[in-house]
């Protein structure tokens, strides 16, 4: 039995289901029962029936499958595949940023009695369980819209803040330093190569990317929005600006159509780190299972059950 047939296999004598984000490698997209961006896929980790979810993607999105499913097993294919912004909230890894620790937080909150602490999915449980509400780059900009709140803090990414600040101008955002440093960089150099020598190409980005690279383009929207987006155009040639592996989404959907990508390739050291042994080894030991500390597990839970529930 070849290693895929083995998966497959074990998957279905435990009733177990395999989540990958668009990020990770094409041969894990193949195999995965849900492929789909942060948002998609802790709504579908919130609803499947299986006792045990292979989470093929990076710790904040193991954490978040635990807390919106506590009963569940969530297992990490690599325990070590992380996302650095998750953590980026302290002094050490943001030092020109207001800070948003604990007591930095603490702080605003009694500068601004109305002050809502959104957080991006993208961070620790620990980071989560401070805040009011979570968000995805799907759904940012229509959470904090409609938040009664008219001071926002926004944690940990500079770049989605500043894009859901563009779109929500009548609120008071307030940014800290984080970023991804896979989308910060993306060169605008190298975009604007990519640009002048495909005149016709619509150039789609994520609003984790700098500003510089967002000026750019076209449409600037999530991982499923950029795939969707080329989908529905009726333009035959795309740049774009996200992590590479969404290009088996967008070559599967739309075999003849044609996408650039900036020559410094955009590559999720982290989301590569899974690989289609990994997965076989934590179906057959049921090692790596992703937890979140007790003392943070609810105020973290309801930053995300929140979100899905402003979100429909
Ligand atoms: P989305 O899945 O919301 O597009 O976010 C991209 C990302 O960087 C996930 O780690
Ligand atoms: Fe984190 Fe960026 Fe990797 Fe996403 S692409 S997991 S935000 S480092």
């Amino acid at each position: 039995m070849n290693i895929k047939d083995e998966i497959k296999a074990l998957k279905e004598q435990k009733n177990a289901v395999i989540l990958a984000h668009y990020y990770v490698a094409d041969e894990i997209q193949e195999i995965a029962d849900y492929v789909g961006d942060s948002f998609a896929l802790s709504k579908t980790a919130a609803t499947l029936p299986n006792p045990i979810i292979v989470y093929c993607g990076v710790s904040f999105m193991g954490e978040s499958g635990c807390l919106l499913s506590p009963e569940k097993k969530v297992l990490m294919p690599d325990a070590s595949a992380d996302c650095p912004m998750a953590h980026m909230v302290t002094k050490a890894d943001c030092p020109m940023a207001h800070m948003a620790d604990r007591e930095t937080i603490e702080r605003m909150r009694e500068t601004y009695e109305d002050l809502a602490v959104v957080c991006y999915i993208n961070s620790t449980a620990e980071i989560k369980s401070w805040s009011d509400v979570s968000v995805t780059s799907a759904n940012a900009v229509q959470i904090v819209r409609n938040l009664p709140n008219q001071n926002i803090l926004f944690i940990p990414d500079q770049n989605l803040g500043r894009f859901i600040a563009a779109q929500v101008p009548e609120k008071n955002i307030i940014l800290v330093n984080g970023y991804c440093p896979i989308h910060q960089n993306i060169s605008p150099a190298e975009v604007q190569e990519l640009k002048d020598a495909h005149p016709n190409a619509e150039v789609l980005v994520h609003p984790e990317c700098p500003e510089a690279v967002t000026r750019l383009a076209d449409y600037i929207g999530s991982t499923t929005g950029i795939i969707k987006h080329a989908t529905e155009s009726e333009k035959q040639e795309f740049i774009i600006g996200t992590e590479i592996g969404v290009l088996y989404e967008l070559k599967k959907r739309n075999p003849d159509k044609t996408f650039y990508f900036p020559k410094t390739a955009p590559t999720c050291r982290d989301m590569k780190l899974i690989t289609l042994e990994k997965v076989l080894h934590v179906l057959q030991t049921e090692e790596n299972q992703a937890s979140v500390d007790r003392a943070q597990a609810e105020a973290a839970g309801n930053t995300l059950t929140r979100m899905l529930e402003l979100s429909k």
